[in-house]
Protein backbone atom coordinates (compact mmCIF):
# COMPACT_ATOMS: atom_id res chain seq x y z
CA UNK A 1 0.00 0.00 0.00
CA UNK A 2 1.36 3.60 -0.85
CA UNK A 3 0.25 5.93 2.42
CA UNK A 4 3.30 7.68 3.37
CA UNK A 5 4.18 9.10 7.41
CA UNK A 6 3.81 12.53 7.01
CA UNK A 7 4.49 13.95 10.58
CA UNK A 8 3.29 12.37 13.89
CA UNK A 9 0.41 12.91 16.63
CA UNK A 10 1.28 13.27 20.26
CA UNK A 11 -1.17 11.87 23.13
CA UNK A 12 -0.46 11.95 26.63
CA UNK A 13 -2.10 10.83 29.49
CA UNK A 14 -3.25 13.84 31.55
CA UNK A 15 -1.91 13.98 35.09
CA UNK A 16 0.74 11.34 34.04
CA UNK A 17 3.96 11.68 32.13
CA UNK A 18 3.40 9.27 29.90
CA UNK A 19 2.82 10.06 26.31
CA UNK A 20 2.98 8.06 22.54
CA UNK A 21 4.58 9.81 19.15
CA UNK A 22 1.94 8.60 16.72
CA UNK A 23 2.88 8.38 13.19
CA UNK A 24 0.59 10.56 11.43
CA UNK A 25 -0.01 8.91 7.30
CA UNK A 26 -1.08 10.63 4.27
CA UNK A 27 -2.46 9.45 1.21
CA UNK A 28 -3.63 11.09 -2.01
CA UNK A 29 -6.17 12.59 -0.98
CA UNK A 30 -8.70 13.37 2.21
CA UNK A 31 -7.67 13.86 5.52
CA UNK A 32 -4.75 12.45 7.23
CA UNK A 33 -4.99 9.70 9.63
CA UNK A 34 -3.36 8.73 12.81
CA UNK A 35 -1.87 5.42 13.12
CA UNK A 36 -2.99 4.51 16.49
CA UNK A 37 -1.97 0.59 16.42
CA UNK A 38 1.06 0.49 19.29
CA UNK A 39 -2.03 3.09 21.64
CA UNK A 40 -2.72 0.02 23.09
CA UNK A 41 0.78 -1.17 23.69
CA UNK A 42 2.30 2.22 25.15
CA UNK A 43 -0.42 3.82 27.14
CA UNK A 44 -3.03 0.77 27.75
CA UNK A 45 -5.87 2.77 26.27
CA UNK A 46 -8.07 2.17 23.33
CA UNK A 47 -9.94 4.81 21.10
CA UNK A 48 -13.83 5.17 21.26
CA UNK A 49 -15.27 5.71 18.22
CA UNK A 50 -19.31 4.52 17.59
CA UNK A 51 -20.37 4.24 13.99
CA UNK A 52 -16.88 4.75 12.96
CA UNK A 53 -16.91 8.35 12.41
CA UNK A 54 -13.89 9.20 12.66
CA UNK A 55 -12.24 5.83 11.74
CA UNK A 56 -10.21 4.45 8.48
CA UNK A 57 -10.77 0.88 9.01
CA UNK A 58 -8.06 0.48 5.51
CA UNK A 59 -6.53 1.76 3.63
CA UNK A 60 -7.89 2.04 0.07
CA UNK A 61 -7.62 2.82 -3.93
CA UNK A 62 -10.56 2.31 -5.15
CA UNK A 63 -13.09 5.50 -4.71
CA UNK A 64 -12.74 8.35 -3.07
CA UNK A 65 -15.46 10.55 -1.79
CA UNK A 66 -15.00 14.64 -0.72
CA UNK A 67 -18.45 14.87 1.63
CA UNK A 68 -18.25 18.69 1.99
CA UNK A 69 -17.49 19.47 -1.72
CA UNK A 70 -19.64 16.42 -2.75
CA UNK A 71 -17.61 15.04 -5.04
CA UNK A 72 -17.41 11.06 -5.84
CA UNK A 73 -14.64 9.48 -7.85
CA UNK A 74 -14.46 5.64 -8.82
CA UNK A 75 -9.96 5.27 -9.06
CA UNK A 76 -9.77 8.95 -9.15
CA UNK A 77 -12.70 9.63 -12.24
CA UNK A 78 -15.36 11.71 -11.43
CA UNK A 79 -19.00 10.06 -11.28
CA UNK A 80 -20.48 12.36 -13.33
CA UNK A 81 -18.10 11.76 -16.22
CA UNK A 82 -18.68 8.04 -15.52
CA UNK A 83 -22.07 8.22 -15.82
CA UNK A 84 -22.06 10.65 -18.83
CA UNK A 85 -19.76 8.87 -20.71
CA UNK A 86 -18.88 5.37 -19.61
CA UNK A 87 -21.04 2.14 -19.20
CA UNK A 88 -21.90 0.03 -16.55
CA UNK A 89 -19.24 -2.98 -17.81
CA UNK A 90 -16.50 -0.34 -18.13
CA UNK A 91 -16.78 0.89 -14.98
CA UNK A 92 -16.82 -2.86 -13.32
CA UNK A 93 -13.53 -3.38 -14.88
CA UNK A 94 -11.99 0.34 -13.64
CA UNK A 95 -13.05 -0.86 -10.31
CA UNK A 96 -12.00 -3.85 -10.33
CA UNK A 97 -8.51 -3.28 -12.47
CA UNK A 98 -8.17 0.15 -11.08
CA UNK A 99 -7.18 1.73 -14.93
CA UNK A 100 -10.18 2.24 -18.09
CA UNK A 101 -9.61 -0.96 -20.22
CA UNK A 102 -8.64 -0.70 -24.07
CA UNK A 103 -11.14 -1.69 -26.50
CA UNK A 104 -9.31 -5.10 -26.29
CA UNK A 105 -8.79 -5.49 -22.91
CA UNK A 106 -13.15 -4.40 -22.37
CA UNK A 107 -13.96 -7.32 -25.10
CA UNK A 108 -12.18 -9.41 -23.12
CA UNK A 109 -13.92 -8.61 -19.72
CA UNK A 110 -17.21 -8.05 -21.36
CA UNK A 111 -16.91 -11.60 -22.69
CA UNK A 112 -15.89 -13.24 -19.65
CA UNK A 113 -18.92 -11.64 -17.58
CA UNK A 114 -21.10 -12.50 -19.96
CA UNK A 115 -19.69 -16.25 -20.08
CA UNK A 116 -20.97 -16.26 -16.26
CA UNK A 117 -24.05 -14.77 -16.37
CA UNK A 118 -26.35 -18.60 -16.32
CA UNK A 119 -26.68 -20.07 -12.65
CA UNK A 120 -25.95 -24.18 -11.92
CA UNK A 121 -29.21 -25.36 -12.88
CA UNK A 122 -29.73 -27.18 -9.15
CA UNK A 123 -29.81 -23.28 -7.92
CA UNK A 124 -32.99 -23.31 -9.68
CA UNK A 125 -34.53 -25.54 -7.49
CA UNK A 126 -33.28 -23.64 -4.28
CA UNK A 127 -36.05 -21.27 -5.29
CA UNK A 128 -38.54 -23.74 -4.32
CA UNK A 129 -37.57 -23.55 -0.94
CA UNK A 130 -38.63 -19.44 -0.50
CA UNK A 131 -42.16 -18.42 -0.12
CA UNK A 132 -44.09 -16.91 -2.74
CA UNK A 133 -44.23 -13.56 -0.71
CA UNK A 134 -40.79 -13.46 1.05
CA UNK A 135 -38.95 -10.08 0.44
CA UNK A 136 -36.80 -10.70 -2.91
CA UNK A 137 -33.65 -9.46 -0.49
CA UNK A 138 -34.39 -13.07 1.86
CA UNK A 139 -34.07 -14.58 -1.59
CA UNK A 140 -30.91 -12.49 -1.98
CA UNK A 141 -28.75 -13.66 0.58
CA UNK A 142 -29.87 -17.09 0.76
CA UNK A 143 -29.07 -17.80 -3.07
CA UNK A 144 -26.07 -15.89 -3.08
CA UNK A 145 -24.46 -17.79 0.03
CA UNK A 146 -25.86 -20.81 -1.34
CA UNK A 147 -23.51 -20.02 -4.37
CA UNK A 148 -20.48 -21.17 -1.61
CA UNK A 149 -22.55 -24.41 -1.75
CA UNK A 150 -22.15 -25.25 -5.37
CA UNK A 151 -18.58 -23.45 -6.96
CA UNK A 152 -16.22 -25.57 -5.04
CA UNK A 153 -13.44 -24.10 -7.19
CA UNK A 154 -13.51 -20.63 -6.28
CA UNK A 155 -13.48 -21.27 -2.42
CA UNK A 156 -9.57 -20.90 -2.11
CA UNK A 157 -9.35 -17.55 -1.62
CA UNK A 158 -4.91 -18.02 -1.57
CA UNK A 159 -5.26 -18.39 -5.28
CA UNK A 160 -5.19 -15.31 -6.93
CA UNK A 161 -7.01 -17.50 -10.19
CA UNK A 162 -9.67 -18.71 -8.14
CA UNK A 163 -10.27 -15.29 -6.20
CA UNK A 164 -10.72 -13.98 -9.99
CA UNK A 165 -13.26 -16.51 -10.76
CA UNK A 166 -14.88 -15.76 -7.81
CA UNK A 167 -15.33 -11.97 -8.89
CA UNK A 168 -16.24 -12.92 -12.27
CA UNK A 169 -19.25 -15.19 -10.92
CA UNK A 170 -20.63 -12.80 -8.40
CA UNK A 171 -20.91 -9.87 -10.80
CA UNK A 172 -22.04 -12.08 -14.33
CA UNK A 173 -24.54 -13.79 -11.85
CA UNK A 174 -26.37 -11.42 -9.76
CA UNK A 175 -28.52 -10.07 -11.96
CA UNK A 176 -29.88 -13.58 -13.04
CA UNK A 177 -30.67 -14.68 -9.28
CA UNK A 178 -32.13 -11.09 -8.62
CA UNK A 179 -34.44 -11.44 -11.45
CA UNK A 180 -35.38 -14.96 -10.89
CA UNK A 181 -35.89 -13.80 -7.06
CA UNK A 182 -38.53 -11.46 -8.74
CA UNK A 183 -40.34 -13.69 -11.03
CA UNK A 184 -40.60 -16.33 -8.65
CA UNK A 185 -42.40 -13.76 -6.40
CA UNK A 186 -44.65 -13.41 -9.97
CA UNK A 187 -45.13 -17.18 -10.67
CA UNK A 188 -43.76 -16.60 -13.96
CA UNK A 189 -41.39 -18.74 -15.55
CA UNK A 190 -37.18 -18.35 -15.12
CA UNK A 191 -35.59 -16.36 -17.98
CA UNK A 192 -32.62 -17.42 -19.67
CA UNK A 193 -29.58 -14.62 -19.89
CA UNK A 194 -29.18 -14.04 -23.39
CA UNK A 195 -25.80 -13.10 -24.04
CA UNK A 196 -26.26 -11.04 -27.26
CA UNK A 197 -27.58 -8.22 -24.90
CA UNK A 198 -25.21 -5.71 -22.82
CA UNK A 199 -25.38 -6.16 -19.26
CA UNK A 200 -27.98 -4.07 -17.88
CA UNK A 201 -30.35 -4.66 -21.21
CA UNK A 202 -29.80 -8.23 -19.83
CA UNK A 203 -31.11 -7.45 -16.49
CA UNK A 204 -34.19 -5.88 -17.73
CA UNK A 205 -35.15 -8.65 -20.65
CA UNK A 206 -34.44 -11.49 -17.65
CA UNK A 207 -36.98 -9.17 -15.15
CA UNK A 208 -39.35 -8.31 -17.63
CA UNK A 209 -39.42 -10.72 -20.69
CA UNK A 210 -41.76 -13.93 -20.54
CA UNK A 211 -41.23 -17.26 -22.86
CA UNK A 212 -44.59 -16.82 -24.70
CA UNK A 213 -43.92 -13.79 -26.79
CA UNK A 214 -40.71 -11.38 -27.89
CA UNK A 215 -39.93 -9.26 -25.26
CA UNK A 216 -37.46 -5.95 -26.73
CA UNK A 217 -35.92 -3.92 -24.51
CA UNK A 218 -36.33 -0.35 -24.86
CA UNK A 219 -32.99 1.53 -25.03
CA UNK A 220 -33.71 4.60 -22.73
CA UNK A 221 -34.63 2.60 -19.91
CA UNK A 222 -31.58 0.11 -20.72
CA UNK A 223 -29.68 3.04 -20.23
CA UNK A 224 -31.58 4.31 -17.10
CA UNK A 225 -30.55 0.70 -15.91
CA UNK A 226 -27.30 1.21 -16.60
CA UNK A 227 -26.73 4.57 -15.21
CA UNK A 228 -28.26 3.31 -11.50
CA UNK A 229 -26.16 0.47 -12.37
CA UNK A 230 -22.92 3.25 -12.36
CA UNK A 231 -23.98 5.68 -9.68
CA UNK A 232 -24.36 2.28 -7.26
CA UNK A 233 -21.62 1.00 -7.71
CA UNK A 234 -19.10 1.61 -5.40
CA UNK A 235 -18.74 3.75 -2.16
CA UNK A 236 -16.08 3.39 -0.09
CA UNK A 237 -15.95 1.86 3.13
CA UNK A 238 -19.96 2.58 3.81
CA UNK A 239 -22.01 0.06 6.27
CA UNK A 240 -22.03 -3.36 3.80
CA UNK A 241 -18.84 -2.82 2.26
CA UNK A 242 -17.09 -2.92 5.62
CA UNK A 243 -19.66 -5.92 6.09
CA UNK A 244 -18.23 -7.47 3.35
CA UNK A 245 -14.35 -6.81 4.52
CA UNK A 246 -14.57 -7.53 8.12
CA UNK A 247 -16.56 -11.44 7.36
CA UNK A 248 -13.38 -11.52 4.63
CA UNK A 249 -10.66 -10.61 6.81
CA UNK A 250 -11.53 -14.12 8.68
CA UNK A 251 -10.57 -15.93 5.25
CA UNK A 252 -14.26 -16.47 4.24
CA UNK A 253 -14.97 -17.31 0.58
CA UNK A 254 -16.19 -14.75 -1.20
CA UNK A 255 -20.24 -15.53 -1.80
CA UNK A 256 -20.78 -16.07 1.67
CA UNK A 257 -18.88 -12.01 2.35
CA UNK A 258 -21.05 -10.64 -0.85
CA UNK A 259 -24.19 -12.50 1.10
CA UNK A 260 -23.05 -10.86 4.65
CA UNK A 261 -23.05 -7.51 2.59
CA UNK A 262 -26.65 -7.86 1.25
CA UNK A 263 -27.70 -8.36 4.40
CA UNK A 264 -26.52 -5.26 5.50
CA UNK A 265 -27.17 -3.32 2.41
CA UNK A 266 -31.15 -4.62 3.47
CA UNK A 267 -31.57 -1.81 6.18
CA UNK A 268 -33.75 1.49 5.45
CA UNK A 269 -30.45 3.41 6.45
CA UNK A 270 -28.67 1.64 3.95
CA UNK A 271 -30.01 0.12 0.54
CA UNK A 272 -33.36 -0.06 1.96
CA UNK A 273 -33.86 3.64 1.82
CA UNK A 274 -34.63 3.62 -1.78
CA UNK A 275 -38.13 1.24 -0.70
CA UNK A 276 -38.68 3.63 2.06
CA UNK A 277 -38.20 6.50 0.30
CA UNK A 278 -40.71 5.30 -1.82
CA UNK A 279 -43.32 4.29 1.22
CA UNK A 280 -43.13 7.69 3.02
CA UNK A 281 -44.35 9.75 -0.39
CA UNK A 282 -47.34 6.83 -0.26
CA UNK A 283 -48.12 7.53 2.98
CA UNK A 284 -47.68 11.67 2.47
CA UNK A 285 -50.23 10.91 -0.67
CA UNK A 286 -50.26 14.93 -1.27
CA UNK A 287 -47.92 17.87 -1.14
CA UNK A 288 -50.72 19.47 1.66
CA UNK A 289 -49.53 17.09 3.67
CA UNK A 290 -45.85 18.06 3.78
CA UNK A 291 -45.80 20.84 6.11
CA UNK A 292 -47.61 18.07 8.68
CA UNK A 293 -44.70 15.47 7.86
CA UNK A 294 -41.57 17.86 7.83
CA UNK A 295 -43.08 18.80 11.42
CA UNK A 296 -43.08 15.08 12.54
CA UNK A 297 -39.68 14.57 11.33
CA UNK A 298 -38.29 17.65 13.10
CA UNK A 299 -39.76 16.49 16.58
CA UNK A 300 -37.13 14.57 18.19
CA UNK A 301 -39.71 11.73 19.89
CA UNK A 302 -41.30 10.97 16.57
CA UNK A 303 -38.17 8.87 15.21
CA UNK A 304 -39.35 9.35 11.68
CA UNK A 305 -36.67 10.53 8.92
CA UNK A 306 -37.33 11.88 5.86
CA UNK A 307 -35.84 9.19 4.02
CA UNK A 308 -33.27 9.80 0.95
CA UNK A 309 -31.84 12.79 3.14
CA UNK A 310 -29.10 12.90 4.85
CA UNK A 311 -25.59 11.15 4.55
CA UNK A 312 -22.74 9.88 6.94
CA UNK A 313 -20.07 11.24 4.37
CA UNK A 314 -21.80 14.06 2.55
CA UNK A 315 -22.49 17.45 3.95
CA UNK A 316 -23.25 18.86 0.77
CA UNK A 317 -25.66 17.25 -2.30
CA UNK A 318 -24.73 13.98 -3.31
CA UNK A 319 -23.65 14.06 -7.06
CA UNK A 320 -25.42 10.75 -7.53
CA UNK A 321 -28.63 12.46 -6.48
CA UNK A 322 -28.12 15.40 -8.79
CA UNK A 323 -27.49 12.53 -11.86
CA UNK A 324 -30.56 10.30 -10.55
CA UNK A 325 -32.66 13.30 -10.96
CA UNK A 326 -31.81 14.17 -14.60
CA UNK A 327 -32.50 11.03 -15.25
CA UNK A 328 -35.54 10.54 -13.54
CA UNK A 329 -37.13 13.23 -15.84
CA UNK A 330 -35.81 11.71 -18.60
CA UNK A 331 -37.09 8.12 -17.80
CA UNK A 332 -40.52 9.69 -17.23
CA UNK A 333 -40.59 11.32 -20.86
CA UNK A 334 -39.41 8.62 -22.46
CA UNK A 335 -42.48 6.72 -21.42
CA UNK A 336 -44.58 9.73 -21.97
CA UNK A 337 -45.49 9.56 -18.31
CA UNK A 338 -46.34 13.61 -18.15
CA UNK A 339 -48.12 13.74 -14.82
CA UNK A 340 -45.98 11.47 -11.91
CA UNK A 341 -47.65 12.51 -8.82
CA UNK A 342 -45.01 11.09 -6.57
CA UNK A 343 -42.04 13.19 -8.37
CA UNK A 344 -44.04 16.23 -8.36
CA UNK A 345 -44.60 15.28 -4.47
CA UNK A 346 -40.81 14.60 -3.75
CA UNK A 347 -39.82 17.57 -5.55
CA UNK A 348 -42.05 20.01 -3.32
CA UNK A 349 -40.40 17.85 -0.08
CA UNK A 350 -37.23 18.48 -1.18
CA UNK A 351 -38.16 22.37 -2.22
CA UNK A 352 -39.36 22.52 1.39
CA UNK A 353 -36.76 20.52 3.59
CA UNK A 354 -33.97 22.37 1.40
CA UNK A 355 -35.96 25.89 2.95
CA UNK A 356 -36.24 24.78 6.02
CA UNK A 357 -33.64 25.56 8.92
CA UNK A 358 -33.97 21.94 10.84
CA UNK A 359 -32.04 20.62 7.55
CA UNK A 360 -30.02 23.31 6.24
CA UNK A 361 -28.39 23.72 9.92
CA UNK A 362 -27.57 20.04 10.09
CA UNK A 363 -26.37 19.51 6.41
CA UNK A 364 -28.93 17.21 5.18
CA UNK A 365 -29.29 17.01 1.24
CA UNK A 366 -31.15 14.45 -1.07
CA UNK A 367 -29.00 11.70 -1.61
CA UNK A 368 -28.63 8.99 -4.22
CA UNK A 369 -32.02 6.99 -3.07
CA UNK A 370 -34.24 10.10 -3.22
CA UNK A 371 -34.58 10.06 -7.15
CA UNK A 372 -33.91 6.65 -7.79
CA UNK A 373 -37.29 4.95 -6.40
CA UNK A 374 -39.22 6.65 -8.49
CA UNK A 375 -37.51 6.21 -11.87
CA UNK A 376 -38.05 2.40 -10.76
CA UNK A 377 -41.14 2.69 -10.21
CA UNK A 378 -42.30 4.47 -13.66
CA UNK A 379 -39.90 1.26 -15.29
CA UNK A 380 -42.43 -1.16 -13.85
CA UNK A 381 -40.36 -2.48 -10.77
CA UNK A 382 -42.42 -3.17 -7.79
CA UNK A 383 -40.65 -1.20 -4.32
CA UNK A 384 -39.45 -4.51 -2.81
CA UNK A 385 -36.90 -5.04 -5.97
CA UNK A 386 -35.32 -1.67 -5.42
CA UNK A 387 -32.93 -2.56 -2.79
CA UNK A 388 -32.32 -5.82 -4.99
CA UNK A 389 -31.35 -3.28 -7.95
CA UNK A 390 -28.73 -1.15 -5.29
CA UNK A 391 -27.23 -4.67 -4.80
CA UNK A 392 -26.99 -5.78 -7.77
CA UNK A 393 -25.12 -2.61 -8.78
CA UNK A 394 -22.96 -2.30 -5.48
CA UNK A 395 -21.46 -6.59 -5.98
CA UNK A 396 -18.63 -5.30 -8.23
CA UNK A 397 -17.93 -2.47 -5.86
CA UNK A 398 -17.91 -5.42 -3.01
CA UNK A 399 -16.02 -7.56 -4.62
CA UNK A 400 -13.14 -5.27 -5.86
CA UNK A 401 -13.34 -3.87 -2.15
CA UNK A 402 -12.62 -7.78 -1.14
CA UNK A 403 -9.91 -8.58 -3.49
CA UNK A 404 -8.10 -5.48 -2.73
CA UNK A 405 -8.43 -6.68 1.26
CA UNK A 406 -7.09 -10.40 0.67
CA UNK A 407 -3.82 -8.85 -1.36
CA UNK A 408 -3.15 -6.17 1.08
CA UNK A 409 -0.54 -7.65 2.97
CA UNK A 410 -1.21 -5.49 5.96
CA UNK A 411 -4.24 -7.40 6.44
CA UNK A 412 -5.30 -8.69 9.36
CA UNK A 413 -8.68 -10.20 10.92
CA UNK A 414 -11.10 -7.64 11.68
CA UNK A 415 -11.71 -7.33 15.78
CA UNK A 416 -12.74 -4.21 17.19
CA UNK A 417 -12.44 -3.99 21.17
CA UNK A 418 -14.96 -2.11 23.14
CA UNK A 419 -15.64 -0.23 26.91
CA UNK A 420 -17.15 -2.60 29.05
CA UNK A 421 -19.45 -1.26 31.22
CA UNK A 422 -21.41 -3.97 32.48
CA UNK A 423 -21.02 -5.82 35.89
CA UNK A 424 -17.53 -6.54 37.52
CA UNK A 425 -16.76 -9.97 38.17
CA UNK A 426 -18.88 -11.29 41.01
CA UNK A 427 -19.62 -14.76 41.93
CA UNK A 428 -22.22 -17.44 40.99
CA UNK A 429 -25.00 -17.83 42.89
CA UNK A 430 -26.81 -21.28 43.20
CA UNK A 431 -30.80 -20.93 42.12
CA UNK A 432 -31.35 -22.04 45.54
CA UNK A 433 -29.47 -19.12 46.67
CA UNK A 434 -31.28 -16.42 45.23
CA UNK A 435 -34.26 -14.55 46.85
N1 LIG B 1 -34.30 13.04 8.46
C1 LIG B 1 -34.33 13.79 9.58
N2 LIG B 1 -33.27 14.05 10.35
C2 LIG B 1 -32.09 13.50 9.97
C3 LIG B 1 -31.98 12.71 8.83
C4 LIG B 1 -33.15 12.49 8.05
N3 LIG B 1 -33.09 11.73 6.95
N4 LIG B 1 -30.70 12.29 8.69
C5 LIG B 1 -30.04 12.80 9.74
N5 LIG B 1 -30.89 13.54 10.51
C6 LIG B 1 -30.54 14.33 11.70
C7 LIG B 1 -30.25 13.42 12.90
O1 LIG B 1 -31.44 13.17 13.63
C8 LIG B 1 -29.25 14.26 13.66
O2 LIG B 1 -29.97 15.31 14.32
P1 LIG B 1 -29.49 15.84 15.78
O3 LIG B 1 -28.12 16.37 15.55
O4 LIG B 1 -30.49 16.85 16.14
O5 LIG B 1 -29.50 14.62 16.66
C9 LIG B 1 -28.44 14.94 12.57
O6 LIG B 1 -29.30 14.99 11.42
C10 LIG B 1 -27.16 14.19 12.20
O7 LIG B 1 -27.52 12.88 11.77
P2 LIG B 1 -26.79 11.56 12.17
O8 LIG B 1 -27.81 10.57 12.65
O9 LIG B 1 -25.60 11.85 13.05
O10 LIG B 1 -26.25 11.12 10.78
P3 LIG B 1 -25.59 9.73 10.45
O11 LIG B 1 -24.37 10.03 9.70
O12 LIG B 1 -25.44 8.89 11.67
O13 LIG B 1 -26.70 9.03 9.54
C11 LIG B 1 -27.95 8.41 7.65
C12 LIG B 1 -26.64 9.05 8.15
C13 LIG B 1 -27.86 8.23 6.15
C14 LIG B 1 -28.10 7.02 8.29
C15 LIG B 1 -29.14 9.32 8.04
O14 LIG B 1 -28.99 10.57 7.45
C16 LIG B 1 -30.48 8.69 7.65
O15 LIG B 1 -31.00 7.85 8.39
N6 LIG B 1 -31.07 9.09 6.47
C17 LIG B 1 -32.30 8.51 6.02
C18 LIG B 1 -32.03 7.14 5.40
C19 LIG B 1 -31.39 7.25 4.03
O16 LIG B 1 -31.81 8.00 3.17
N7 LIG B 1 -30.31 6.43 3.83
C20 LIG B 1 -29.64 6.33 2.54
C21 LIG B 1 -28.23 6.80 2.59
S1 LIG B 1 -27.51 6.98 0.95
C22 LIG B 1 -27.49 5.41 0.28
C23 LIG B 1 -26.62 4.47 1.03
O17 LIG B 1 -25.47 4.78 1.33
O18 LIG B 1 -27.07 3.37 1.30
Amino acid sequence: MSSRTTGSVTVTLDGTNRSASLPLLSGSLGPSVVDIRKLYNELGIFTYDPGYGATASCESRITYIDGDAGVLLYRGYPIEQLAEQSDFIEVAYLLMYGELPTKAQLAEFERGVTLHTMVHEQIRRFYDGFRRDAHPMAVMCGVVGAMSAFYHDSLDINDPEQRRIAAFRLVAKVPTIAAWAYKYALGQPFMYPRNDLKYAENFLYMLNAVPAEEYRVNPVLARAMDRILVLHADHEQNASTSTVRLAGSTGANPYACIAAGIAALWGPAHGGANEAVLKMLSEIGHPKNIPAFIEKVKDRNSNVKLMGFGHRVYKNFDPRAKIMQRTCHEVLAELGIKDEPLLDLAMELERIALSDDYFISRKLYPNVDFYSGIILKAMGIPTSMFTVIFAVARTVGWVSQWKEMIEDPSQRIGRPRQVYSGPTQRDYVPLGNRG
